[in-house]
């Protein structure tokens, strides 16, 4: 017998939205208190708290000082591939983000101007973020693992008055400077921003463009420090660019009001954490786990949050984890399934958990790709502690589902990130809109409208929010994942049904890669799918036919597309594996049997579909595959 309020929860929220949203948000600081808890007039565009208005930074920060915990620790950067550890209490952390704002209104940014933020896992960059939304200016951060031509379609969509970043980012054991990238993308766009503040950090110089490159310490140094800006409950914080089915990254955007009222939501009841807990997510600022539970999150909820610049292997090995949970008296951890599998590979008798004290931690949330029991199993069994699945998406910014132990923890079930959390109304459908039986994969969407802290659009593109997630099941957002609800309402995500893998936790469009394959002077055609990896989950593999005439050596050609993929689209592409067949396999109308070939690399069974235009390229697919170490079905 199970104690959770979930269920009782859910059914509230479920029923009165409304009801449910405004007391959460009574947790958050208004300047103005919203006309409309949710403004529908505008179908199938919602709005929370129209009316409202706030400021996010305030809410982050300066609340807290106010109430008394300006003297705890609000940031703790370890940052093991440097040596250093540094503190930040919330009130020194909110002086040095006024001065960075001060220094950022000085370049002209005011409230509702972009900025981009292209920087490593250090203080900084935490500082950044909080100082646009201080002023009310948006921030869109790149993720540092992506090449010039990715940060230049970026800058050309949101138009930055201003850039920040670093001299370099530092991975492992390498030292990559960010300048030259930064350059080069600026280079590549069609709109330059006016002015561009660059760290200076120890490791590496960046030379500096004069007349747009204006240096970070002396820029904060002269600044006057800037006030909070209140802004509308509905005005964007960020955008954060994520893949999508083609090459063009979608910009999802996120409100200040709903976002605070869900990140604070989040924090009690699916994180079980209290103002003064030590949070830590060993993710990405790039990614949204590190929008959301890097920064926003534990700062709105008064916790001490972690930036760690590091990897959970080899930085300086597999117990660096353990050694911060210990140290920094860790509660809650959270991270992706794929550092788990890192940490198990080197540490499979978990020798290095035994070395440290890990008594304040009290349980660890896993998202960001399918959990495999396995991982799960072995995290449950060394840790001791309970270990949570949950599925969420950039566009949602928080779980969709999840075992929520705020509410009382309920039995988990390896493989199912448990329930659809309050104020998501999750169905499964099947392709003609029908919700399928218990057991049945279908379409996971979710009915309108979605909670508070959801997407409320795309940046400058309705008609592409509403192309990409609204039409296909109306009055519904379709999560373009695949999965099933067994008879106790657990959830199971299955599979994307798009173009989306995910490698290592990070989210890639096969179709992307495809673009740059496809560019290349000697390829006829291609084929990128995404094939099952014992570390990082899934990894692209590229299936490629040349033009007719072509006589270069294949690996050559394969060399240079590897490449490409690296300068194109970045590092994290995570592209290693390509390989030349004759043909591609086809339906008779001509589309590319991206699931079979998939099957046949993942080694598992699969049936010719029966609309195969000729079975025996499959034979040839297979046999390409084994050449290259694939196994053989
Ligand atoms: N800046 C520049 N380059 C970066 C980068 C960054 N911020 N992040 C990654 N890269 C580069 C890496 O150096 C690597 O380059 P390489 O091909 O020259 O070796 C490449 O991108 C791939 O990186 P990654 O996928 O991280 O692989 P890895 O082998 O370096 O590490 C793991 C593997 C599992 C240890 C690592 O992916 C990890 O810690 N994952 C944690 C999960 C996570 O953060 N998920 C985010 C969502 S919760
Ligand atoms: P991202 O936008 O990078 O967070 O990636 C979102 C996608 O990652 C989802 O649509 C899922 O396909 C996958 N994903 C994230 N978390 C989980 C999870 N816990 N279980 C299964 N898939 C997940």
């Amino acid at each position: 017998m199970d104690n959770s309020q979930l269920d009782a929860v859910y059914k509230r929220s479920i029923e009165d939205p409304e009801g449910f949203w405004a007391k959460a948000a009574e947790d958050v600081q208004w300047d103005k208190k919203w006309d409309t808890v949710l403004d529908d007039s505008n179908k199938p565009f919602y709005r929370w708290f129209a009316g409202g208005k706030l400021n996010t930074c305030y809410n982050a920060l300066d609340h807290h000082i106010e109430a008394g915990r300006g003297d705890q620790p609000a940031l703790i950067y370890d940052s093991p591939v440097t040596g250093a550890i540094q503190q930040y209490t919330y009130s020194e952390l909110r002086d040095q983000v006024a001065k960075l704002a001060g220094a950022i209104a000085a370049q002209g940014v005011t409230k509702g101007d972009r900025v981009i933020i292209y920087m490593p896992m250090i203080p900084q960059s935490v500082m950044a973020m909080l100082a646009c939304a201080r002023l009310g200016a948006i921030h869109s951060v790149v993720f540092g693992g992506f090449a010039s031509k990715e940060l230049a379609t970026r800058i050309d969509d949101a138009k930055p008055k201003l850039i920040l970043s670093a001299s370099c980012g530092i991975e492992g054991k390498k030292t990559i400077p960010y300048k030259p990238l930064l350059d080069e993308a600026i280079l590549l766009a069609g709109n330059k921003p006016k002015k561009c503040i660059v760290l200076q950090r120890p490791q590496v110089e960046a030379a500096m463009t004069a007349g747009r490159d204006v240096d970070w310490n002396e820029a904060v140094e002269m600044a006057n420090p800037a006030d909070c800006v209140p802004v509308e409950a509905t005005a964007p914080l960020y955008i954060l660019y994520t893949s999508g089915t083609t090459g063009v990254p979608k910009g999802v955007v996120r409100d200040n009001g709903g976002h605070a009222v869900a990140m604070k939501w989040s924090m009690k009841n699916i994180y079980d954490v209290k103002p003064g807990d030590v949070y830590w997510a060993a993710s990405d600022i790039g990614w949204v786990v590190g929008h959301s539970y890097i920064i926003y999150a534990p700062l709105l909820a008064g916790c001490t949050t972690i930036v760690f610049e590091g990897k959970p292997v080899g930085t300086p090995d597999p117990g660096v984890f353990w050694r911060i949970i210990e140290q920094h008296k860790v509660k809650v951890l959270f991270t992706a399934p794929t550092a788990f599998r890192a940490i198990k590979r080197e540490d499979p008798n978990g020798e290095h958990i035994a070395k440290y004290d890990l008594s304040d931690f009290k349980t660890l949330f896993l998202a960001g790709e399918r959990c495999d029991p396995d991982t799960l199993n072995w995290a449950q069994e060394k840790l001791g502690v309970p270990v949570i699945d949950h599925w969420w998406q950039t566009e949602t910014g928080w779980a969709i589902a999840a075992n929520c132990v705020g509410l009382g923890m309920l039995p988990v079930k390896p493989g199912s990130p448990t329930k659809a959390v309050p104020g998501y109304h999750v169905r499964i459908l099947d392709d003609a809109g029908h919700e399928v039986p218990t057991g049945k994969i279908g379409n996971i969407v979710v009915k309108l409208p979605l909670p508070p802290g959801c997407l409320p659009t795309l940046w400058n593109n309705d008609e592409g929010f509403k192309n990409s997630y609204l039409n296909e099941y109306p009055g519904h957002y379709m999560t373009a994942d695949a999965g099933m609800r067994d008879e106790d309402g657990y959830l199971y995500i299955m599979a994307r049904t798009d173009d989306i893998i995910n490698v290592a936790g990070h989210r890639l469009s096969t179709g992307g890669m495809e673009e740059v394959l496809a560019a290349h002077q000697d390829v006829a055609e291609c084929a990128v799918v995404g094939v099952a990896d014992q570390l990082k989950g899934e990894i692209p593999v590229g299936f490629v036919v040349l033009k007719a005439g072509v006589d270069r050596p294949n690996e050559d050609i394969i060399k240079e597309l590897i490449q490409m993929v690296r300068d194109k689209i970045g590092p994290v592409a995570a592209f290693k594996t390509a390989m030349i067949v004759k043909r591609l396999p086809k339906t008779r109308s001509g589309k590319i049997l991206r699931g079979t070939m998939k099957k046949i690399a993942d080694g598992v069974e699969y049936r010719a579909p029966a609309t195969i235009d000729d079975p025996a390229i499959l034979d040839e697919i297979t046999e390409s595959l084994s050449e290259i170490g694939f196994p053989k079905k």
